[in-house]
């Protein structure tokens, strides 16, 4: 690799499920997994396997058959077991790392572990050596790295790379870097840590000051060849590093940096929408790169700009990052040719079965929307695609509700090829009554933490997205539908987390 390649390290299955409400099981882990080595990353941090036995099952899944595609890493405190157990997650992987850490801060050591500098460094080198025994490629992080006394950090950091460590990972844990400042901790780190040249640099910033890109960014600046980071920004707290802003200010500011990376950039968005759509986390419409407003230019003197030539408002083309945001696409005269072409370029890979069935939705689609956008094709072929493992399936529907009025929702729905059932109910509400009898017809109980609605495209009839998250046995389950009708894609969405909250059940 040339001296000028930034590793890109995805925690999005890590540090990114750590943020409250974005836990996956390990159907979903497997499937986000699948998507960071099509966008190219070169290393996935598939979990912490000491964690729970789940986290095990999904490191494990993911280093066998991802394990030759990219780098899989387990994370490990500086335990014995932590370690022992990142390893056997780690086995079958071709390629693997052990990520290991300890906080060095004086407040970290004070209140949280109650050590001093001396038995910080022992328990470094001890780990390290440890993990290096298991496995080549370790990884050291010297948590809260941002606010430990530079000759301390220096100091733990020559350890680690002494005692085997091929990466040391810097950490703003609590988001507490400044762009100025976190080059200065670089900086210090190449100019006084004699044995620095014989491991990678890495960053790891979080957002809590809204930072994390603009450090990540001083850092390569000053050195650094690796950025951690998630998709999305996803997080602990205000979440991590943002890797689709990471990656497209190195390309869009290649004259600058002067470095790149082997991300197939326009795949940014589809991996965005997948994230969003597992983890129930919606992207802001202004969130840079993968926001539905990202590419949007509203102002007339932009807009006069734009028409003359785009490079006087457009530092990025929308089609760079996978866009498939509002562009008017396709309408009900669209034959079959061009439908194929547009799935083709939304990066979609369709057998002729799934293609002819995809026809048939776009042209029930097309008599009850005149414009379909990008947006909306999409949405049909991830509907689909999640329709297929669904258990419960909605036949038909009824719901109403209005002042003085009792809200009832009326439901049929089919398991299988078993005679369909049907229930009724009244609520507080007809999403109310809806909820309620879908509980009752499937048999699943869960309690309702989120719910949101959104429209993906533009116009009246634009489809309408609902986001919900379902709580079941203190775990959270996500569901996403999309439809003209807003009740019909709430009860989807309904539909989808109650098959997910079903599957999960042992036995069923
Ligand atoms: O933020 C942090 O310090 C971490 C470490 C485990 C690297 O996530
Ligand atoms: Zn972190």
């Amino acid at each position: 690799m040339s001296d000028k390649h930034i590793v890109i390290f995805d925690t999005t299955l890590r540090d990114g499920e750590q943020s409250p409400g974005c836990s996956m099981n390990t159907k979903e882990k497997l499937q986000v997994a699948e998507a960071l080595v099509e966008l190219g990353v070169d290393i996935i941090e598939a979990g912490f396997p000491i964690a729970s036995p789940g986290d095990f099952e999904a490191v494990q899944a993911i280093a066998r058959k991802y394990g030759d595609q990219a780098v899989i890493c387990a994370l490990a405190r500086c335990r014995e077991d932590d370690i022992d157990r990142a390893a056997a997650a780690l086995q079958d992987a071709q390629q693997k790392r052990i990520h290991i850490f300890l906080a060095t801060s004086s407040i970290h050591r004070q209140f949280k572990l109650k050590m001093e500098k001396p038995e910080i460094i022992a328990k470094t080198i001890e780990s390290v050596q440890r993990a290096k025994a298991l496995c080549d490629n370790i990884e050291f992080s010297p948590e809260d790295a941002a606010r430990t006394e530079l000759d301390f950090l220096c100091e733990v950091v020559e350890k680690a790379i002494t005692a085997g460590a091929t990466t040391v990972n810097i950490p703003d844990t609590v988001g507490y870097a400044t762009p100025a400042h976190y080059f200065k901790v670089i900086d210090t780190l190449i100019k006084n840590v004699p044995n620095i040249k014989q491991a990678v640099i890495s960053t790891h910033c979080h957002n809590d000051l809204g930072l994390a890109v603009a450090n990540s960014l001083a850092a390569v600046e000053a050195g650094a060849r690796q950025v951690e980071c998630t998709i999305n920004g996803l997080g602990e707290r205000a979440g991590n590093a943002a890797l689709e802003e990471v990656v497209m200010a190195l390309k869009t500011r290649y004259d600058y940096y002067g470095c790149d990376t082997k991300i197939n950039t326009t795949k940014l968005f589809p991996t965005s929408k997948l994230v969003s759509k597992i983890t129930g986390m919606q992207v802001q419409r202004n969130k840079a790169i993968v926001g539905q407003n990202a590419f949007a230019h509203e102002a007339g003197i932009h807009q006069h700009g734009m028409l003359q030539d785009r490079s006087t408002y457009e530092i990025m083309r929308p089609q760079d990052v996978g866009f498939t945001g509002t562009n008017l696409v396709l309408g009900k005269h669209s034959g079959r040719h061009a439908f194929r072409d547009r799935i083709n370029s939304l990066h979609y890979q369709l057998d002729d079965a799934a293609f002819e069935q995809l026809f048939n939705d776009f042209i029930v689609l097309c008599d009850k929307k005149k414009n379909v956008y990008d947006a909306d094709i999409v949405a049909l072929i991830e509907h689909r695609a999640t329709e297929r493992t669904d258990l419960w399936k909605l036949v038909r529907f009824q719901a109403s509700g209005g002042t003085r009025t009792i809200a009832t929702a009326t439901v049929e729905l089919q398991f299988g090829k078993q005679t369909p059932r049907i229930g009724i109910s009244t609520g507080d509400g007809p999403i109310d009554a809806l909820f309620k009898v879908l509980c009752e017809l499937t048999g699943v109980q869960a309690s309702q933490q989120d719910y949101q609605v959104r429209s993906i495209s533009t116009g009246e009839d634009a489809q309408a997205e609902v986001h919900v998250t379902l709580t079941h046995s203190q775990q959270t389950f996500h569901g996403l539908g999309v439809s003209t009708d807003t009740l019909e894609a709430t009860a989807l969405a309904y539909i989808s987390a109650l098959n997910k909250i079903a599957g999960s059940e042992p036995g069923e």
